[in-house]
């Protein structure tokens, strides 16, 4: 096991613990459940019983016995309202501010549990397992909670640190296979933007990982993990730009999920973003042609299926892009490249390109 950690800004200590194969997590961090009064352990309803036994290898019901609360499959965990049941089920059964929450589950479970405790009593200790590919190495590390609202994705949320994140990729033995390679998705942003090291790190392995190889799923968590977190680490609330990179290919991402309706895994619809940020880059001249074929066979390396279930609604993906929060205020905000490993932030994209960034993204 590789364990990781900052200094968040309440000067609480994060950790991250990478591997595989954990047992009894407990055991080796003792401080952060021996003050829990109460426990609850949320994770969805349509997860496989194998991850519900392995979630409890990791944290075995020890003196204080677990309470279980289970969430709806998917985006559907992601409202006001799935955050208002898990709060008033937490008040029922006597939860107190020294209770912990611990979330195993897809990004969208550790999405919703996260916001929960972050506003439960004004704030509990979670720990976010992450227990699919794409949750691993994004998702579930970073503290950042959301639910949707109004069709569009993360627009109530807050920055809520879980105490401790535990990445086992034993849990992803039962992911299908659209699942990995939705996780995949968001590992080939970080092989754009990254450093040519994990870069080079991360295409090595792809291939091997989309097709379930236990050992390269496990090098690609622990440099993912490891690069989002030192992102963090550095700029912790998103107000420096330096953490801001890890939104390329969300924002035309985003609009695409909302238009297919939960018909498209957050990962291909990232994959489909990059497409859309990398034509916009070309289309400006910030990027080579050599650099933009490069970068496009990378993810053909994805083999994504074609996009039949979304909204060739162009009016409604350009309203979606500019209403994305990270716009700031502008009218749109896109991360962009100059170049592999080079990464910028450009506001008030012209419709024409957008246009056309549509139209690539959905190919
Ligand atoms: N907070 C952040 O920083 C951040 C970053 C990236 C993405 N996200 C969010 O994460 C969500 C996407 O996460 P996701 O891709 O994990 O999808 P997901 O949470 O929707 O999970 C996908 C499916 O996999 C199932 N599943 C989970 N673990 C499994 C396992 N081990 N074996 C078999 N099935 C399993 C789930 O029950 C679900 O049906 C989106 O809502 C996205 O907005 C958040």
């Amino acid at each position: 096991m590789k364990i990781l950690g900052f200094k968040a800004t309440n000067s609480r200590t994060v950790k991250a613990a990478l591997g595989r194969d954990m047992e009894n997590i407990p055991a080796q961090f003792p401080a952060l459940f021996s003050g829990a009064d109460k426990i609850c352990l949320v994770t969805s309803s349509d997860a496989p019983p194998s991850l519900r036994a392995r979630a409890l290898r990791l944290f075995p019901e020890g003196r204080t016995p677990h309470f279980y609360f289970w969430l709806p499959p998917s985006e559907k965990a992601k409202t006001l309202e799935e955050a208002g049941r898990l709060c008033s089920f937490l008040f029922d059964n006597g939860f107190s501010r020294n209770s912990l929450l611990i979330a195993a589950g897809g990004g969208a479970a550790t999405d919703l549990a996260g916001f929960a405790a972050s506003i439960y009593m004004r704030g509990i200790n979670w720990i976010s397992v992450p227990t699919t590919f794409l949750a691993q190495i994004d998702a579930g590390l970073g503290g950042k909670t959301a639910v949707n609202l109004g069709g569009a994705k993360n627009i109530a949320g807050t920055f809520h640190q879980p105490a401790l994140a535990v990445c086992d990729t034993a849990f992803l033995d039962s992911l299908p296979h659209a699942e990995l390679r939705s996780g995949a998705g968001e590992l080939v942003k970080y092989a754009m933007i990254g450093p040519a090291s994990l870069r080079e790190a991360l295409l090595k392995r792809l291939p091997e990982a989309v097709s379930g190889d236990k050992t390269a799923l496990t090098a690609c968590v622990s440099a993912c993990a490891a690069y989002k977190l030192k992102l963090v680490a550095r700029d912790e609330r998103d107000e420096t730009g330096l953490r801001e990179v890890l939104n390329f290919g969300h924002t035309a991402g985003h609009a695409l999920e909302a238009l297919a309706g939960g018909h498209m895994p957050h990962g291909e619809a990232v994959a489909r973003g990059i497409k859309a940020a990398l034509a916009i880059s070309r289309q400006a001249r910030c990027l080579g042609a050599a650099d933009h074929e490069r970068l496009l066979a990378i993810l053909a390396m994805l083999r994504l299926p074609p996009a039949r279930r979304v909204r060739r609604d162009l009016k409604r993906f350009i309203a979606l892009v500019s209403r994305d929060k990270k716009a700031r205020g502008a009218g749109n905000r896109f991360i962009l490249l100059e170049g592999p490993g080079r990464p910028f932030a450009a506001e008030n994209i012209k419709p024409a390109l957008l246009t056309r960034a549509f139209a690539e993204a959905l190919k």
